[in-house]
């Protein structure tokens, strides 16, 4: 275990005894103060390499997130014979042509990164070679038949060869053709594995979801010059057409934003400005929920690059109130869950976070993470079958907490560090570079 917040208790500690609520603190009142600008989108990242390297020419991409994730995915298409040159957060990648990957020598490794697996698997069951698709201890057991399941029906021959519907899966390349699919699940990775499979099909391929996931997939692959339409909840890809190369800015990944934003909000004094955060509507529940919670923040500068909108954010400390959160804004912030349940620690009133069994299938099972860890704090906080119910406001105290190497779990705990009156130790810290290799720098440079 590693003590995470010992190294700014003397910058943040029991400046006020009380905040405006007329809670007692334990902790200062000197605020998270200044402005930090977060790497690239994590989802955006990943595809600007999986269709750079399948369009013909060169695509360079600007303010690529330079990840643990992200790497697997250069190295992955890197050993499909894809040239990949990175210098800093820009990287520029000599296509191969739709047809042109090559059959790597071994195992493709996806290291943590479900977006790559899932994705990849899409992508790689249309070609002409067979390949084996593994990840680490966490990737391995997470379910996978979410997308061999659409990928059969286009005719695609995949084995999960634990028979367990997980990684390793081993996928023969085959003649795919194309599908109507309506989604069980609401999951980008899932609706752009069937999407990148339509580009082999022979056909067009149709996806309907029930609630809208992240369209990055979508957006980029028109970017590329794909012939893809979508209509409301409906995307159609109609193949036959060659992708071009392209340059590309990444946007400040939103889900690495919200941790700066969360932090702001219960460290009494704070006033922080994140900058150049891409705001795409299927990425910005964080935003509305927050709002609804009382949450004094702005949007400033807003504009569009590379057909994704960004803005800065500006956010105070505020008094907030409980909310509930479900339906269709869950995948517009699933990976926000667990920062949001610390955050409602400190709202007054009970926030119940329901319709989001899928945080069990993430990097770790986040429901019983966040819950076991806050409850530890001396949060008051339910889990459920699809989420939790917390009650504010609590004092938070000093705990040992389980990560299980998951970077949200890590970023999320170490924002209620902020406010805890003892040592808050995670037991791996250093996750945190699956998606925000310098985020515990970035944060101290608020203190
Ligand atoms: C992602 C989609 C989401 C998200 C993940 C990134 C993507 O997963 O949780 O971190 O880049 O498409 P699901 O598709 O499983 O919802």
């Amino acid at each position: 275990m590693k003590k995470i917040n010992d190294q700014w208790f003397s910058v943040n500690r029991s400046l006020g005894e009380y905040d405006k609520r007329g809670m007692k603190m334990s902790y200062g009142t000197k605020g998270l103060k200044g402005e930090v600008t977060v790497p690239g989108d994590k989802s955006i990242s990943h595809r600007s390499i999986m269709l750079g390297a399948i369009a013909e020419g060169e695509t360079v991409v600007h303010g690529f997130l330079e990840s643990a994730d992200c790497i697997s995915t250069v190295n992955c298409f890197k050993a499909m014979g894809v040239d990949i040159s990175l210098k800093g957060t820009e990287v520029r990648i000599q296509g191969a042509g739709l047809y042109g990957l090559k059959k790597p020598e071994g195992v493709l490794d996806t290291g943590n990164s479900g977006t790559t697996t899932r994705i990849m698997t899409g992508l790689l069951a249309g070609q002409d070679f067979d390949v084996t698709v593994n990840g680490d201890e966490s990737i391995r057991k997470r379910p996978m038949g979410r997308v061999i399941d659409p990928l059969t029906l286009m005719g695609a021959h995949i084995e999960s060869e634990n028979g367990n519907g997980c990684a390793p899966l081993r996928i023969y390349g085959s003649k795919l053709k194309g599908i109507s699919y309506v989604m069980p699940v609401a999951s980008a990775q899932v609706k752009s594995a069937i999407l990148l499979a339509g580009l082999y099909a022979d056909g067009e391929t149709v996806v309907m979801e029930k609630a809208a996931s992240r369209n990055h997939t979508e957006l980029m692959l028109k970017g590329f010059g794909a012939d893809v339409r979508t209509d409301g909840l409906s995307c159609r890809v109609i193949p036959g057409r060659m992708l071009k190369g392209t340059e590309l800015t990444v946007p400040g990944d939103i889900s690495s934003a919200a941790y700066f934003m969360g932090a702001a909000l219960i460290v009494p004094g704070s006033e922080v400005v994140i900058k150049n955060v891409g705001i795409n509507p299927t990425r910005d529940g964080i935003i509305r929920v927050f709002k609804e919670m009382g949450a004094d923040m702005e949007l400033l500068n807003r504009h569009f690059e590379a057909g994704e909108e960004v803005a800065d954010i500006k956010v105070r400390y505020s008094e907030l109130k409980g909310t509930t959160i479900g339906g269709s804004i869950i995948p517009a912030l699933i990976d926000e869950l667990p920062l949001i349940a610390v955050v409602a620690t400190q709202a007054a009133g009970t926030t119940v976070i329901k319709d989001a069994a899928e945080m069990k299938v993430k990097e770790s099972d986040r429901i019983k993470l966040m819950c076991d860890g806050l409850k530890a704090m001396g949060a008051d906080i339910t889990p459920t079958e699809d989420g939790m119910i917390i009650n504010g406001l609590s004092s938070l105290h000093g705990a040992e907490i389980e990560d299980e190497k998951d970077h949200r779990i890590a970023m999320s705990f170490t924002v209620a560090s902020l406010i805890a009156d003892k040592a808050v130790s995670l037991k791996t810290p250093n996750c945190v570079k699956i998606s925000y290799p310098g985020f515990y720098e970035d944060l101290k440079k608020l203190m």
